[in-house]
């Protein structure tokens, strides 16, 4: 079956978020986005608070509708901006951060260390001391190496580390290679048969406070039979653990549900809280979870303005070159992701189409945002909003080809506010010194 792409009309009415007003054009959260395009100018992202702040409490309904009482740590590395941290920790999120840097951009939002969790696969001996200074809730561990360091900076420090192991559960989530984490010969984790030996021998480890399990088996997750299968395999170490007498009280269950970008069938909330309420609902675990996409993606548009148009021969699909390119949205070129694109000229949803190519200016030909798009006629000037860009999107930019970082904006409640201005293109050499053997010349 070929798969076609949903038109304008079908791609708003999945978007609650997003409506198209006769008169004022695309609208996102209330606010026409051709007013933030035409004051800030673009290429700009635009975060929405309350859709950030919607599907926060939705996840969180759909856990407690499972009688479940899960703890959310935000994934930061999908959208780390300060006003976004600072949203979600108004709705209760704590933070899940994989680096120094997450860690103290988390705090500097006003997350308490307490209720953050440190995950990834190579921390440093510097990042652990910072995050056992601070007071951090826990710290996933990925190898008895990391466990045996770890053990020894806390001794040193007084400190005993609150700890985590995790797991690869070795199961196939069924999603993209490049983010999938919990297979055979993915970096990350513990191998699920050494995880019961080396839990017991880290129990026994001064500065060492094992707390529980984590896992977390890739992004994009469009099935809950992967995560229910993880699920099942800690549930089976848990128990297996408590019958050598060791303590579990903790299993963080991860990020890794999907969204909708073009036709997916994504699950719903429920479906992820069912898969870990049939698994480990019934152990008496504090439970955790650590989503990054699911609260983001929808949460965000970047837009852009038509530089020019490139017809090409009969065909092939006319070129419509825009202002942003993939040094800013980095998904399409690195993992072939689909972004629905809208104009955001009013009544849009009407205008005949025609398949056309949408394309950034980078000199690489990856730099392609949509192939064979149907869209109306457009013309240079137009704007356009890329979709669901509010995860993996503003914080994988690069400044490559010495394009400044995009202008961001948040809207809440029908206002709008800069929260981070283009970058100046001297900043981008600011820091660059020249050896002296060049001289002055
Ligand atoms: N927890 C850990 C340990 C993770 O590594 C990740 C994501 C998450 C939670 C959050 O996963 P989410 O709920 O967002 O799926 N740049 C890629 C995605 C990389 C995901 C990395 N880890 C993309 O644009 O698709």
């Amino acid at each position: 079956m070929t798969r076609h792409d949903p038109d304008i009309m079908n791609l708003l009415a999945s978007r609650p978020s997003l409506h198209m007003d006769a008169q004022d054009g695309l609208l996102f959260e209330g606010v026409p986005l051709q007013t933030i395009a035409s004051q800030v100018g673009t290429p700009c992202w635009v975060t929405g608070a309350g859709t950030l702040r919607r599907r926060t409490r939705n996840l969180r309904k759909a856990f407690a509708e499972r009688g479940l009482n899960i703890a959310l740590h935000y994934a930061l590395k999908a959208n780390d901006h300060l006003a976004t941290l600072n949203v979600l920790r108004q709705e209760g999120c704590g933070a899940d951060v994989v680096s120094g840097g997450e860690l103290l951009r988390a705090r500097q939002a006003g997350i308490a260390p307490a209720d953050m969790v440190f995950s990834g696969v190579g921390k440093t001996d510097q990042e652990l001391a910072l995050a056992l200074r601070e007071g951090i809730g826990q710290i996933n561990v990925e190898s008895a190496e990391e466990i045996n360091r770890l053990s020894h900076i806390a001794h040193q420090m007084g400190l005993a580390a609150p700890v985590a192991l995790r797991v690869n559960p070795h199961i196939d989530a069924e999603t993209h290679d490049k983010i999938s984490t919990g297979r055979l010969g993915d970096k990350f984790g513990i191998d699920w048969a050494d995880a019961a030996l080396l839990y017991q021998e880290a129990s026994a480890l001064p500065g060492i406070d094992m707390r529980g399990l984590a896992t977390h088996i890739g992004s994009q997750i469009l099935s809950p039979a992967p995560f229910k299968a993880a699920y099942a395999r800690i549930a089976e170490l848990v128990t297996g653990l408590r019958a050598q007498g060791l303590t579990v009280s903790v299993v963080d269950c991860g990020g890794g549900l999907g969204v909708r970008y073009r036709d997916e069938l994504a699950p719903p909330p429920a479906a992820l809280a069912g898969a870990i309420a049939e698994t480990l609902g019934g152990l008496d675990l504090k439970l955790a979870l650590e989503p990054g996409r699911w609260i983001a993606a929808p949460a965000g548009v970047l837009l852009a303005s038509v530089i020019d148009l490139k017809a090409q021969r009969e065909g092939v699909s006319d070129f419509v070159i825009v202002d942003a390119a993939m040094n800013d949205l980095a998904r399409p070129s690195l993992y072939g992701a689909w972004h629905g694109i809208i104009p955001l000229a009013p009544d849009i949803a009407y205008a005949e189409t025609a398949p056309q190519t949408v394309v950034g200016p980078v000199c690489e030909s990856s730099d392609v945002f949509g192939k064979d798009r149907l869209l109306p006629a457009m013309r240079p000037g137009d704007t356009l909003a890329l979709l669901d860009t509010g995860a993996y999107g503003a914080v994988m930019s690069s400044t490559y080809n010495s394009r400044p970082l995009a202008a961001q904006v948040m809207i809440e409640n029908g206002q709008w506010a800069l929260v981070r201005p283009r970058q100046r293109v001297e900043s981008l050499w600011a820091d660059e010194t020249l050896p002296e053997w060049l001289g002055s010349e």
